[in-house]
């Protein structure tokens, strides 16, 4: 019989999956073995760390539930959202706008706004104008385009966050024949990931802050062009620059302007941004996004999804509003 060490084991396994028939499955898989073989064998992974590891992605599995997508928060934390986010980025046929991380707060049930609609309407908060063109990559109108965002309310939590039921902060827009779009929202503000599952649990005991710099989300489809997925930062935001999921670039900061005369709403602060989109390839239409509507991946588990989640321990909390006390001290009040 054969006598695995722990070089021959990885040839071994190879050998018994070089049969798959979908050769990119194999592929993928192969690279996965080696990868994960090495892992193990740098590390000189002990019985007690490999179930320790298979306890939290149980834990992380069982987090899951429509509303809730713990798997997306866990690839988002180690940064794989935005590695595959980034190289699909670079696959775009032309410039154009860069692409941001989907995130797990994405949700299909949007509501349709006519031009220049507020999609905050539960939440209180400072209201801001958004505008702007969405071209080509050469510059030219794309008209029509369909443009949905999503945000956090003015307590920094998205509305899936407090219920499946619950729909604010979010809306689809067509943008008109010129490729203009305009909506109003409130302004949003940095938050914490969600902290109270076994993902935030890692976060903590990494040490780190565990919050991500204020964006609005948003994602832009037209016919013949690649589907943008992105967001946009507010400029002076302090973790831009080290955002707990790695997807702020300095491409995509914004700035509200208190007093801009082009702005069609007048009298509000705003925001003025345009995209582009590159044209689409083949490849493109089978490419996928970097993320889903939680309930497009996750059965119910018999978890409660009308339950609140995500708010950080008190601790967490204080020690923002402990630096910010103006802008965070009635954040997660109450939860
Ligand atoms: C978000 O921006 O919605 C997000 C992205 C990744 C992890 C958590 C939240
Ligand atoms: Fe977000």
């Amino acid at each position: 019989m054969r006598e695995y060490t722990p070089l021959t084991i990885t040839d071994a396994v190879l050998e018994q999956m070089a049969v798959t028939p979908d050769p990119r499955m194999k592929e993928v898989m192969e690279a996965a073995v080696r990868h994960l073989h090495a892992f193990a064998r740098e590390v000189n992974l002990t019985p007690a760390e490999w179930i320790k590891g298979i306890e939290f992605m149980t834990k992380v599995g069982q987090a899951c539930t429509p509303a809730r997508q713990e798997f997306i928060l866990l690839s988002d934390t180690v940064g794989l959202s935005a590695l595959v986010n980034i190289m699909h980025d670079k696959t775009k046929m032309e410039e154009a706008t860069s692409a941001s991380l989907l995130g797990p707060f994405f949700r299909e049930n949007t509501p349709k706004f006519e031009t220049g609609a507020q999609i905050a309407k539960k939440t209180e908060g400072k209201e801001v104008a958004m505008y702007g063109r969405i071209t080509n990559a050469q510059g030219a109108p794309v008209p029509n385009a369909q443009v949905t965002v999503w945000q956090t309310a003015a307590d920094g939590r998205y509305d899936i966050q407090n219920g499946i039921e619950e729909i604010d902060c979010r809306g689809i827009f067509q943008a008109d024949d010129k490729g203009n779009y305009l909506l109003r929202t409130v302004r949003p503000l940095g938050y914490f990931i969600p902290l109270d599952g076994p993902v935030g649990q890692m976060v903590m005991s990494q040490k780190r802050h565990g919050m991500r710099p204020a964006h609005i989300h948003f994602l832009i489809s037209a016919r013949g062009y690649r589907e943008l997925v992105t967001a946009l930062y507010l400029a002076g935001d302090d973790h831009l620059d080290d955002d707990v999921v790695f997807g702020a670039s300095a491409d995509l900061v914004a700035h509200v302007k208190d007093d801009d005369a082009a702005c069609p709403i007048k009298g509000l602060p705003s925001i003025h941004f345009d995209f582009s989109l590159a044209r689409e390839s083949e490849a493109d239409k089978r490419a996928g996004r970097v993320g889903a509507d939680p309930a497009a991946v996750t059965a119910n588990n018999g978890q409660d999804t009308s339950k609140p989640y995500g708010a950080p321990p008190p601790e967490m909390a204080a020690a923002v509003a402990a630096k910010k006390p103006g802008i965070f001290g009635g954040l997660f009040r109450g939860r």
